[in-house]
């Protein structure tokens, strides 16, 4: 029950399956390079409308499947790790060894934030939707991170030496650096020298930054889930990987083989999603040079609305109201009659089944089986009889099938990840993607500035305010 190998075949029977049920479908011709100015039909929210060119990824919306790089999301979740599509996504190839264990040492020392943690403790957490605290923390990371900190720093006289839970202020008065601190001299083999990594990070803008935030998102996200629970934070695990730490962190536990498989594989599929609305929020702060901090707290934000990235929880908010399969029939037709929209549902370019739900229902369906819990099965029975009513009424005819947040929700739940966490960790996995996209668009950058219609008035008489009645 907890061979990793178990994931993996599921996923590439959940591939087999897909590419059995489209290889009829005819394959869209890829645009390939474009001649700007283009001509393109532009519906209200720019649908339809070419923003940019892009080697990133690709959304199939007819097929239903989704590529990164040239490589098949199918393909990717089964052998490769959420570290190494990071790394494609970023600089476009597959890493060798040796750029996967960089990659790796920079992640782990990324991992730690203490000063970052330590500031965001100072805040009500608790009290805060964790997307909020999310994006105030990715703006805590920045502290001398952007270039731009670093300038300012540079007058300051002296190095400020990295302080951290291991220091303490002396008691004699400091001499030449502005906030001298002591430093155990011992420090546990495992846990990287803060002044190296303050080195690499003072070093680091650009790619670094990126490495940065993918680190630190995830460890942020670990961070919320236990200060929301009265817990402190949990130092990484020097011998866990991204996804692993990420469980560890968020639960005090080594995760189970099995389960750091899965969420890795989460991790993959969220990464990246054409221009969609949260790496269309972090292009547009990037566009006008402002740096990759507030670029990702914008995609937070965006990634934060029910109809983005807030569907998950909000489709298990649905199925705990429709309580049973007995239910759904009821409930779907109330919905129907309300013209509401079904969370979980639905996609602006999928018309056909979205590949991650192909995987993510699979992985639901396994994880329920293992968890032997009967609440959760219940909510899969639940959710596999909504999808069979949704997509047999408007599947065909209006192209809606469940998306990727259909199932997700389960599958985190069985990780032992509440609700209100699943938005955070859409966030941990396509930080990848912002960051990638960010930096892509930057090496041909032009200021998004769309144009609005004006429709309004014209030629209106000033009217001094005594005379407005
Ligand atoms: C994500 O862009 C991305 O790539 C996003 C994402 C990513 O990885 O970044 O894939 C992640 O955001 C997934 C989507 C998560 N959101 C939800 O599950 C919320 C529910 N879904 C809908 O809100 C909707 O499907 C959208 C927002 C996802 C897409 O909406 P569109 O393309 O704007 O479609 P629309 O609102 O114009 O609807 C077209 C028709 C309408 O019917 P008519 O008015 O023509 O009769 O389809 C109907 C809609 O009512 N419809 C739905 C529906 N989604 C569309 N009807 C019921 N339930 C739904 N979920």
């Amino acid at each position: 029950m907890n061979n990793p190998q178990i994931i993996t075949d599921i996923v590439r029977q959940a591939a087999a399956k897909a590419r059995q049920e489209v290889m009829n479908e005819p394959e869209p011709a890829l645009t390939g390079k474009l001649e700007w100015p283009v001509s393109c039909t532009v519906g209200p929210g720019l649908e339809g409308a070419i923003a940019c060119e892009t080697k990133i990824g690709y959304v199939n919306g007819t097929r239903g499947s989704l590529i990164y790089r040239g490589y098949d999301l199918f393909d990717l979740c089964a052998e490769a790790t959420f570290e190494e599509v990071s790394f494609l996504l970023l600089h476009g190839n597959l890493p060798t060894r040796n750029e996967l264990d960089t990659l790796s040492r920079h992640l782990q020392d990324y991992r730690f934030i203490p000063r970052t943690l330590r500031l965001i403790m100072g805040f009500p957490v608790q009290d805060m939707i964790p997307m909020a605290a999310l994006r105030m923390g990715t703006n805590l990371m920045r502290q001398f991170q952007t270039e731009r900190d670093q300038m300012s720093m540079a007058g300051s006289g002296g190095r400020q030496i990295a302080s951290d839970e291991d220091s303490h202020s002396m008691e004699t008065v400091p001499r030449g650096d502005q906030k001298a601190v002591f430093e155990f001299q011992e420090r546990d083999a495992n846990r990287p020298d803060p002044a190296r990594i303050e080195r690499a990070q003072a070093e680091a803008h650009g790619i670094g930054s990126c490495y940065h935030l993918i680190a630190g998102v995830a460890s942020l996200t670990a961070a919320i889930a236990r200060l929301r629970g009265g817990r402190l934070p949990i130092e990484p695990h020097p011998e866990l990987g991204h996804a692993g730490n990420l469980l560890y962190m968020m639960t005090g536990k080594r995760p189970e083989p099995v389960e750091e498989r899965v969420m890795d594989i989460c991790l993959t599929l969220h990464a990246d999603h054409g221009m969609n609305a949260s790496t269309f929020a972090a292009m547009v702060v990037a566009s006008t040079l402002s740096d990759i901090y507030f670029s990702v707290g914008a995609g937070i934000a965006a990634l934060n609305g029910p109809l983005h990235g807030g569907a998950n929880e909000a489709v298990i908010h649905t199925l705990r109201e429709i309580g049973s399969p007995d239910g759904v029939a009821e409930w779907y037709r109330n919905a129907r009659a309300n013209k509401s929209k079904i969370m979980g549902f639905g996609h602006r370019v999928y018309k056909a089944y979205d590949p991650r739900a192909r995987v993510l229902g699979p992985l639901a369906e396994y994880l329920v089986e293992r968890s032997g819990r009967e609440d959760m099965r219940r909510l899969l029975a639940t959710a596999k009889e909504l999808e069979s009513r949704v997509v047999s009424e408007l599947g065909e005819k209006k192209g809606i099938f469940p998306n990727v947040d259909f199932y997700s929700g389960i599958v985190y739940s069985c990780l032992g990840i509440a609700p209100d966490m699943f938005t955070p960790i859409f966030a941990v996995s396509r930080v990848s993607g912002w960051t990638a996209r960010v930096l892509e668009y930057l090496k041909a950058n032009r200021i998004f500035r769309p144009r609005a219609i004006y429709v309004g008035a014209l030629d209106r008489p000033f009217q001094p305010l005594a005379e407005r009645g």
